[in-house]
């Protein structure tokens, strides 16, 4: 497993809905708006690499009254995470069983919990009706060959926000930070559990593919912009950084450890994601 914490998560959430493009998000949300004006029954969303359930917190209260969720990952424990975090979330609870029922902002929401290891069992989940795939922080895990797989089976729209892009700007500058970053880009590519990861180009080579396949797609810039406000997201970012670059053995230990005691008390720090949003033809 890539061994995502639901601690590192819960830190991350903020920063992750302040970063969502939100003229994109209109986009999505009008459409679905539509096609539930068009027909009766819930929504259904489909949500891979859920993790603790984040996406769901972000988009859930900005779409139709009835929503069924599948929230998909491989980690037993971020799902369990995932339910007792939309608990917590919700105001109020009507049933939790196999499913959790909840109500938040008048919203009735379903939410269903599915362990599946998506590098094998992409076909099965796609298999399942959706309105509509999602997915944060996901795709730069995947491997070029995997989107491949994916893009071929997909036939209904996909919003996934906050893909890594590979763009970071640190404040101050340090004179390792090329360095650093290129190691850093290595390690992003690295197999995550699909072959080696597309990383920073997983955006690109999504959008190609599915233009491709024709699609209608649209990109936005979500970056994460931190400050001393961040201090903790700032500190664990730059150690998850150094942990992986000195993996790679491609900078010196010293040098390493030098940029995280840096970067730990950067002043500003922006790290590039790209939001993507592909419609079928006949959507
Ligand atoms: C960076 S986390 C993002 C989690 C969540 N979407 C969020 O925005 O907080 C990536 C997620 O992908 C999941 N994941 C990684 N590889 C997976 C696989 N092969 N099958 C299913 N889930 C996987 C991880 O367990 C983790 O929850």
């Amino acid at each position: 497993m890539t061994g995502f914490s639901a601690q590192w998560l819960a830190l991350r959430e903020p920063a992750d809905h302040r970063a969502r493009d939100i003229a994109l998000q209109s986009i999505v949300i009008h459409d679905l708006e539509r096609l539930a004006r068009m027909r009766a029954g819930p929504l259904k969303l489909v949500d891979l690499g859920s993790g603790s359930g984040s996406n769901l917190r972000a988009l859930a209260p900005l779409l139709p009254e009835n929503q069924h969720w599948t929230l998909v990952d491989y980690d037993p424990a971020l799902l369990e995470a995932a339910r007792a975090a939309c608990i917590l979330w919700a105001d109020q609870v009507v049933s939790n069983d196999d499913s959790l029922k909840l109500i938040k902002n008048n919203k009735h929401i379903t939410i269903h919990f599915r362990c599946e290891d998506l590098s094998s069992n992409i076909e099965a989940v796609l298999a399942e009706p959706a309105d509509l795939i999602t997915a944060a922080a996901f795709f730069d895990l995947v491997a070029e060959q995997w989107l491949e797989r994916f893009c071929g089976l997909l036939s209904t729209p996909l919003y996934t926000v906050l893909t890594y892009n590979g763009i970071e700007h640190w404040t101050p500058a340090e004179p390792s930070d090329a360095a650093i970053l290129k190691a850093f880009h290595a390690h992003q590519q690295t197999d995550k559990g699909f072959g080696a990861a597309a990383g920073p180009t997983a955006a690109g080579v999504m959008e190609k593919l599915l233009r491709m396949r024709g699609f209608a797609v649209s990109n936005a810039s979500s970056p994460w912009l931190l400050d001393s406000k961040d201090r903790s997201l700032i500190e664990q970012l730059a150690t998850g950084s150094a942990g992986a670059v000195r993996d790679t053995g491609l900078v010196s230990r010293e040098n390493v450890e030098a940029w995280q005691r840096s970067r730990c008390q950067a002043t500003t720090c922006e790290i590039g994601h790209t939001d993507l949003y592909a419609r079928p033809r006949q959507f």
